[in-house]
């Protein structure tokens, strides 16, 4: 099993979750809202006419736990989704994924996603 986890541009989740919803994935995900920074670590922004420099921008974790098989199709959904190929576009991290339990039944794994 693998997590996949995906900083997104705030305004891409319903476009997101409208893809998910068209290729009929029944998984199960965690939403966050996060602050982060890429390569562009300082950015000017103007905030009531004043020039501020800001390294933290508001951006949405997408969290997806799924079997090995599934991972390639959801990260190629994931991107084509949210992509604009503009800077700060964002990031896919793969991770591996040790147990998963249903709190409700005790199902485990692949019974539990
Ligand atoms: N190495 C990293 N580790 C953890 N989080 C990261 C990393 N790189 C990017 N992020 C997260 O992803 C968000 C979007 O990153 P971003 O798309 O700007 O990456 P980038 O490497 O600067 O690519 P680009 O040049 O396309 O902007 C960041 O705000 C941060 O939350
Ligand atoms: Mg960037």
């Amino acid at each position: 099993m693998k997590k996949i986890e995906a900083i997104i541009r705030t305004d891409k989740l319903e476009d997101l979750k409208r893809a998910f919803s068209t290729k009929g994935f029944t998984h199960g995900m965690t939403v966050s809202q996060v602050l982060g920074y890429g390569k562009q670590i300082a950015f000017t922004e103007y905030v009531r006419g004043q020039k501020i420099e800001t390294t933290l921008l508001s951006k949405i974790k997408i969290e997806v736990v799924c079997i090995d098989e599934e991972v390639d199709e959801i990260v190629n959904v994931i991107i084509n989704a949210v992509k604009t190929e503009e800077v700060g576009d964002g990031k896919i991290f793969v991770q591996p994924v040790e147990r998963v339990i249903r709190i409700r039944t005790g199902e485990e794994d692949n019974l539990a996603l």
